[in-house]
């Protein structure tokens, strides 16, 4: 039997700099016909039937992704070069413990590929568990080819956030409205931003902006997004907290990219040529 499967868990960790805990705590489930509402004291969100991704995320009613825009205000696992990939059509199945609760979508194709994508809510916790799991059961064609890329993304339309943060050495206020609209693009995915050398991010970092910037290996303990809240009284961070390095393609010390307004968690990438 042909089998290749790659699992990756994950939390994606909402916190104030200073936390408070509350004692009495609760995990709210329901259920529309589009969606799967999850709540806990601190944050809620939906689960769109159709694709698994995280749509209208609040924590402490700041909304953290803003609104849906396309495939941005949204947390998603996909899958861009198709070696794996969702049906349009997932199934999924809702679990619940005595203090938490998941749900489970699965995507099966008709060749054999089992793809999985998985969050779960502890009652207690300001962030979100996120697995996902691909498989490939099939005795006659035995391989399925390149995995290619397989990704998690915090993908925000607006929110709280101003700085994006790599590692402890590496970050920087995200570029203004002003540098976006004079940026220059140079190549691929960067762009010139001297044009407006008063930006903070033109100040602090650089006359030029691409995500490679901010990529690292997976020795970092967590990375992010960072802002203030609307009303200015405290500070928020959205970060990937990544629970088993093992599993990633090219091991814990490949490099990739971590954020540049997306949070990424790449599971697999052609980036260092991992794949
Ligand atoms: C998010 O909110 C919008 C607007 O209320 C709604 O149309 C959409 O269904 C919600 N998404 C989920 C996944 O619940
Ligand atoms: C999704 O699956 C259900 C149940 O098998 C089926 O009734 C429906 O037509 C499918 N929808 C699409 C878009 O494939
Ligand atoms: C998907 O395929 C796996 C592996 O064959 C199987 O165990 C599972 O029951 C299937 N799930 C659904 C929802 O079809
Ligand atoms: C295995 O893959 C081949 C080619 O994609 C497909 O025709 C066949 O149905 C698959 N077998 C199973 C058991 O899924
Ligand atoms: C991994 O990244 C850290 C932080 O950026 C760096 O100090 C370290 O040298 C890197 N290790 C390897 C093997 O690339
Ligand atoms: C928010 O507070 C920070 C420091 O606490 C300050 O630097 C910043 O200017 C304030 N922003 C607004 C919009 O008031």
């Amino acid at each position: 039997m042909a089998f290749c499967s790659i699992s990756s868990m994950f939390i994606l960790l909402f916190s104030f700099t200073t936390l408070l805990w509350t004692a009495a705590t609760s995990i709210q489930v329901h259920e529309t016909d589009t969606s799967i509402l999850l709540a806990n004291d601190l944050i809620s969100f939906g689960l769109l039937k159709t694709t698994s991704a995280i749509q209208n995320l609040t924590y402490q009613d700041v909304s953290l992704l803003g609104t849906v825009d396309g495939l941005t205000g949204q947390a998603y696992t996909d899958f861009p070069s198709n070696t794996f990939t969702t049906t349009g059509n997932s199934s999924y199945e809702i679990v619940t413990g005595s203090d938490w609760a998941g749900v489970v979508f699965t995507d099966n194709d008709t060749v054999g590929s089992t793809v999985q994508r998985s969050w779960f809510l502890h009652d207690s916790e300001p962030g979100i568990h996120s697995f996902v799991r691909l498989a490939y059961y099939n005795d006659t064609v035995t391989s399925k080819g390149e995995l290619g890329e397989s990704r998690t993304m915090f993908r925000p339309n607006g929110g709280p956030w101003t700085h994006i943060i790599t590692n402890r050495e590496q970050w920087a206020p995200l570029p203004g409205a002003a540098a976006v609209a004079n940026e220059v693009v140079v190549q691929d995915a960067t762009w010139y931003l001297g044009n407006t050398p008063d930006d903070p991010y033109v100040v602090a970092e650089s006359d030029y902006f691409t995500k490679y910037q901010f990529a690292d290996n997976q020795t970092n303990k967590a990375h992010g997004l960072f802002g203030h809240s609307p009303d200015n009284l405290t500070t928020l961070g959205a970060w990937w907290v990544v629970n088993q390095k093992d599993t990633f393609f090219g091991g814990p010390l490949h490099g990739d990219l971590m954020v540049d307004g997306i949070i990424y968690n790449k599971q697999s990438t052609n980036h260092g040529g991992a794949t």
